[in-house]
Parts: structure tokens; C-alpha cells; sequence
């Protein structure tokens, strides 16, 4: 089968600009009217080392470990709804420096809250914190919810996958996810570039897609 690289990877890209962009609009509309988006609805986490660290991810010098409670990973397993309250805790260190706190939380009602411009993401709301706890308000929060929005079959949770596999019963959370090595063993064996012609086919192969967007949060994570 022939998959054709650039539409999605065009797609994906721009994507991340547009969000880029929309943050100097969201901060002009912020400007004329404050009240908008409330970017402080999301608080930092005091207690989210008391739940259960379930995943970690390496990439070359980034390491990270992401925590959630009993009750969201059980939920995901019994196959029920992710409740209203469940908080998701992405730390993320730099050469074993912890230099980001990244924070997802779902809440009834929350919905509507999302900032101008960027998709809904059921009812979570995003946030990004830094190594010190404090809010990092000069995120662009939008970009968050723009690459999550990918995710809606799994309730908006990239990890969704890990959660299901997680042995409640293994404290330790070590089975590491490694996106290192899978990022590296991107194959382009059957893979053709190819111009964008009359026939728009995108990529079918959920994996490779899932690689791409993992390509681009690596981009992400390691740029200044
Ligand atoms: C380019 C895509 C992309 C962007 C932008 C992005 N994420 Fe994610 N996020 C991911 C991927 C992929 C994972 C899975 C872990 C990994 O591979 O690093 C993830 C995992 C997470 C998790 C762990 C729960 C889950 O969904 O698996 C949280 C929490 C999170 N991200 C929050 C954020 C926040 C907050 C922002 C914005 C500051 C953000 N993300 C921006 C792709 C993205």
C-alpha cells in the first residue's frame, strides 16, 4: 500500500503554526476582553506524587513520568467514563532537571472553557507548569489542546494505552515506554513522497500517524 508522507505531515505542521500564531491573537483579544479565558482555572496538582506514576517516557535527554489516580486508571480499565475530577500530572525533566509540569484536568461544565480558537477537548481543561511549581503563563496553552484533539477516541489521553496495560498492582510503574527507540525506528521502507495530486489519500496506518505526532512533541519539548 502507498502511503503518502506530506499531506499529514503538512497538516500536522500546520497545525502547530496556527496554534503557534493564535498566540499573539489570543493575547491581543485577551487584551480587549480579560474575563474570555480564565488561565488560572487549572491549578497545580499538590498531591499528584500520592497517585500512581504509570508510564515514563525517554527521549535522548528528556525523561518523563506521568502520574494519575487509582480511580482514572481503573476507569479506563473498566472500560467507564474518565470522571469528573480526574487529574493527569506530566513531569518532565531535562538532563534529570525537572523543567516542566504539564497538567490535564477534567471537570463537568468545563467544556466551554477552552481558550478562542483551539478545539474542545471534551471537558479537560490544560495546563503547563514550571520546574518550580509555578504557573508558566507564557505558554500557549492552545497548542495543547490542538495536539490532544487527535486523540477523542481515547477521551483525549495520549496515554490511554498505558493506563489499559497498567498493572495496579506494580507500584514501581516501570514499564517504560521508550519512544526513543520507536522514534528512531521510524521505518520509510514502503513509503513514497509524493506531490499532493487529485487523489488526497492521508495516511491510514494509525501507527505512523501516532509517530509523526510523537515526532513533533519531541520538537516541541526540545525547543527553547
Ligand atoms: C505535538 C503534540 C502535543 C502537544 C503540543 C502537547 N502534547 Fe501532551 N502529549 C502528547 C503525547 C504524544 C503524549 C504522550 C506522552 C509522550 O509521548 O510524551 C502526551 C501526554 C500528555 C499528558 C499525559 C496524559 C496523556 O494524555 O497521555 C499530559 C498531562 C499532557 N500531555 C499535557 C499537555 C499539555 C499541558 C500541553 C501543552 C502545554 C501538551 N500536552 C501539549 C502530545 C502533545
Amino acid at each position: 500500500m502507498k502511503k503518502i508522507l506530506f499531506p499529514s505531515l503538512a497538516l500536522a505542521m500546520s497545525l502547530t503554526l496556527t496554534a503557534c500564531n493564535s498566540n499573539n491573537d489570543t493575547n491581543e483579544v485577551s487584551q480587549q476582553s480579560p474575563s474570555e479565558y480564565d488561565r488560572e482555572l487549572v491549578k497545580f496538582p499538590e498531591n499528584y506524587k500520592e497517585g500512581v506514576l504509570y508510564t515514563t517516557v525517554n527521549r535522548g535527554s528528556m525523561r518523563g513520568e506521568i502520574y494519575t489516580s487509582r480511580e482514572v486508571i481503573e476507569a479506563v480499565q473498566d472500560g467507564q467514563q474518565v470522571p469528573s475530577g480526574a487529574v493527569i500530572t506530566y513531569e518532565i525533566y531535562n538532563d534529570d532537571e525537572l523543567s516542566e509540569i504539564f497538567v490535564m484536568e477534567k471537570r463537568t461544565g468545563w467544556g466551554d472553557q477552552n481558550p478562542p480558537d483551539t478545539p474542545q477537548n471534551g471537558d479537560w481543561l490544560y495546563q503547563e507548569f514550571n520546574g518550580d511549581r509555578s504557573l508558566d503563563y507564557e505558554e500557549d496553552i492552545g497548542r495543547c489542546f490542538s495536539c490532544h484533539a487527535n486523540r477523542e477516541r481515547d477521551d483525549y489521553m495520549q496515554t490511554f494505552d498505558e493506563m489499559q496495560s497498567f498493572d495496579l498492582e506494580d507500584v514501581t510503574g516501570s514499564k517504560d515506554r521508550n519512544t526513543e527507540s520507536r522514534l528512531a525506528g521510524i521505518s520509510t521502507e514502503g513509503w513514497e513522497i509524493n506531490a499532493i495530486g487529485d487523489n488526497h489519500e492521508m495516511i491510514d496506518d494509525e501507527k505512523k500517524g501516532e509517530m509523526i505526532q510523537n515526532t513533533l512533541l519531541a520538537f516541541y519539548l526540545h525547543q527553547d
